[in-house]
């Protein structure tokens, strides 16, 4: 599959990296058409995305997304917020929403929220929303229903017969504690998994085996009862490659929400997981721009929730790999934003050093990654750059 920027469609990035690279993704010595000439500035040299750049560095991405009537914000860590307060200064510069990348799962990192199935602890919760609030950050709720960071219990306790109880109480308690402080909710996330092969594509997820498809409808049931005014969103990811199974994907998701609209399920949004790979060219802007009318036309908003780039495959030379990371994001985000119902952008992190992609799916040679807009010094990369642009150069949001 071709770059969309690269003239004639000739030349993929794939073979760019394998032809050494430097000169083509660098890109000083190549004619760019059309729609990319603007792009031209985010690659021609070092300093050039800065000096070229039409945004005024005392600004901030949030106040850059505002100004279209987005809301922009990223996932941080509880740990990272109480290890580092400069962290939270960067999160109120740049940010509206913070979503908590552990404290309201189930289990996960050394974040427990479910100790036993009787039991809550709500310490780690009940932090975020104070930094929430005193910071008058917005909050998102991730997650309640996953097949995924669940307590090493659950499975020798979870059964057919316990499981119906285990969820609804589960997003009563929390949904409810949390009611009027946290603005959105990822309600269920990541139930379509074609490969699992079932007609409908939905995950072989425990929940899925303990009570069947109506899992999905009861939960957002519950969420919604527990707090009516809350975003109630299904998130789930890799909903952008052009490829066989991006498009089986986008099929199930697609008739998921279908089905769940049409019987009267309380949801209000699709959040697209964006964890895109800084070597992979399997993007087609066209596919992703009619997927999203069509989330849009059954009155959804869209979210994108969990926005990086990993650059594990890119050459070492951080120039190089930090302009790759950078038209990525251009290119996704030019795309999707031209989808009015996208209401919200939200990177998985904003601090290079602190991404989950560090020890999820490092380099192989050791080097850090740098996927997200901000560096391991708090300072702007290209990405900002690139996000910036791509704000600025979006269709205002219109709400009726
Ligand atoms: C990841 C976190 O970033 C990690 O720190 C954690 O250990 C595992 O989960 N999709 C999701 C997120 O919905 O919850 C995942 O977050 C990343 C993929």
């Amino acid at each position: 599959m071709t770059h969309r920027c690269f003239p004639n469609g000739l030349l993929t990035r794939r073979k760019a990296l394998r032809l050494g690279l430097g000169a083509l993704v660098g890109a000083k010595g190549v004619a760019y058409t059309g729609a990319c000439a603007q792009r031209q500035n985010l690659f021609s040299t070092k300093n050039a995305p800065i000096r070229n750049f039409p945004v005024n560095e005392d600004t901030s991405l949030k106040e850059l997304a505002a100004a279209k009537g987005l809301v922009y914000g990223a996932a941080g860590l509880l740990r990272d917020f109480d290890s580092n307060s400069r962290l939270i200064d960067t999160f109120v510069k740049e940010c509206s929403i913070l979503t908590p990348e552990w404290s309201f799962k189930w289990a996960a990192g050394n974040s427990l929220l479910r100790p036993s199935p009787t039991s809550f602890d709500f310490t780690a919760p009940d932090r975020i929303v104070e930094i929430s609030e005193a910071n008058n950050l917005l909050l998102r709720g991730h997650t309640l229903v996953w097949h995924s960071s669940l307590p090493d219990w659950f499975m020798s306790e979870a059964n057919r017969y316990n499981a119906e109880h285990l969820m609804t109480n589960h997003i009563q308690r929390v949904v409810g504690r949390y009611a009027g402080k946290i603005y959105s909710w990822d309600v269920v996330n990541e139930a379509i998994e074609p490969d699992d092969g079932r007609n409908n594509k939905l995950r072989n997820s425990p929940w899925l085996e303990f009570l069947g498809t109506d899992y999905i409808d009861l939960a957002f049931r519950v969420a919604s009862e527990s707090n009516p005014q809350a975003l109630l969103v299904y998130n789930d990811y890799d909903l952008y490659p052009d490829t066989p199974k991006g498009e089986a994907k986008r099929a199930g998701v697609l008739s998921l929400l279908e089905h769940l609209v049409a019987q009267g399920t309380p949801i209000h949004a699709l959040g697209v997981q964006s964890h895109l790979k800084g070597d992979d060219l399997s993007f087609n802007p066209n596919k992703m721009r009619s997927f999203l009318a069509d989330i849009a036309s059954l009155g959804l908003k869209i979210l994108i929730t969990e926005l990086d780039v990993n650059d594990r495959y890119l050459p070492a030379d951080i120039e190089v790999r930090d302009r790759i990371v950078a038209s990525i994001y251009e290119d996704y985000l030019s795309a999707v934003l031209d989808e009015q119902a996208v209401i919200s952008v939200q990177t998985w992190g904003l601090i290079d050093s602190q991404s989950w992609l560090q020890s999820f799916l490092p380099r192989f040679d050791g080097l850090p990654l740098r996927p997200l807009p901000l560096d391991s010094n708090f300072n702007r990369k290209l990405a900002w750059n690139a996000i910036a642009r791509s704000f600025n150069q979006c269709p205002e949001r219109i709400y009726e």
